[in-house]
């Protein structure tokens, strides 16, 4: 199965939880134009259809976001955006002095099966750190608290519980079901 990322830490998490899955991951490690998009779904949706001139094999892409409560729901498809400019020193100072943290990571996969689209979610739910801790994992995890680590101070742990992992954990078990 193919997988579509320019993102070094996604496919390494990807290919792990593949792993228990029994299923082989090739990595076409290729940057494609994101689309604007109201929703992850909708970005993901997008950016398949185009993908899927080019590329007859069936693939998978996935985009995810940093959903914030407090901000309803900012960054959210915009979290890319958003990561390379203000970054995560941005984001604690946006947050200075609000009391509530409530914040989640969404996943979306977009599987292309060589004839039409279908799309998957996973959702963890966690709180923004008051400061940036850890040095494991990519993006927002140092500043993404679940429970009182960050998943950047989870190691591999964060695998086990992560948005990712639970979106693959559904579209793996599909793919299962189909074979
Ligand atoms: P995209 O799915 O590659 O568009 O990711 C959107 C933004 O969210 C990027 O800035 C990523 O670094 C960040 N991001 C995606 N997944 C994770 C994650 O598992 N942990 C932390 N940040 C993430």
């Amino acid at each position: 199965m193919l997988f579509i990322t320019s993102n070094k830490g996604k496919f390494k998490e990807v290919k792990e939880v593949a792993k228990i899955f029994s299923i082989e991951i090739e990595w076409l490690n290729r940057e494609y134009e994101e689309p604007q998009g109201e929703s992850l779904e909708e970005i993901a949706i997008k950016s398949a259809k185009k993908l899927a001139k080019e590329i007859k094999e069936p693939f998978f892409i996935e985009d995810s976001g940093l959903f914030i409560e407090s901000l309803n729901g900012f960054p959210g498809p915009y979290s890319s955006y958003v990561f390379k400019t203000i970054g995560n020193k941005g984001i604690i100072k946006l947050m200075e002095g609000i009391e509530s943290r409530g914040a989640y990571f969404k996943a979306v996969i977009a599987f292309f099966d060589g004839s039409e689209i279908k799309t998957f979610d996973g959702i963890v739910y966690g709180e923004i750190s008051r400061e940036i801790r850890g040095g494991g994992g990519f993006g927002f995890d140092p500043i993404f608290l679940y429970g009182n680590r960050t998943f950047a101070e989870m190691g591999d742990e964060k695998n086990l519980v992560s948005h990712r992992r639970r979106v693959l954990e559904k579209f793996f078990s599909s793919l299962k079901k189909q074979a």
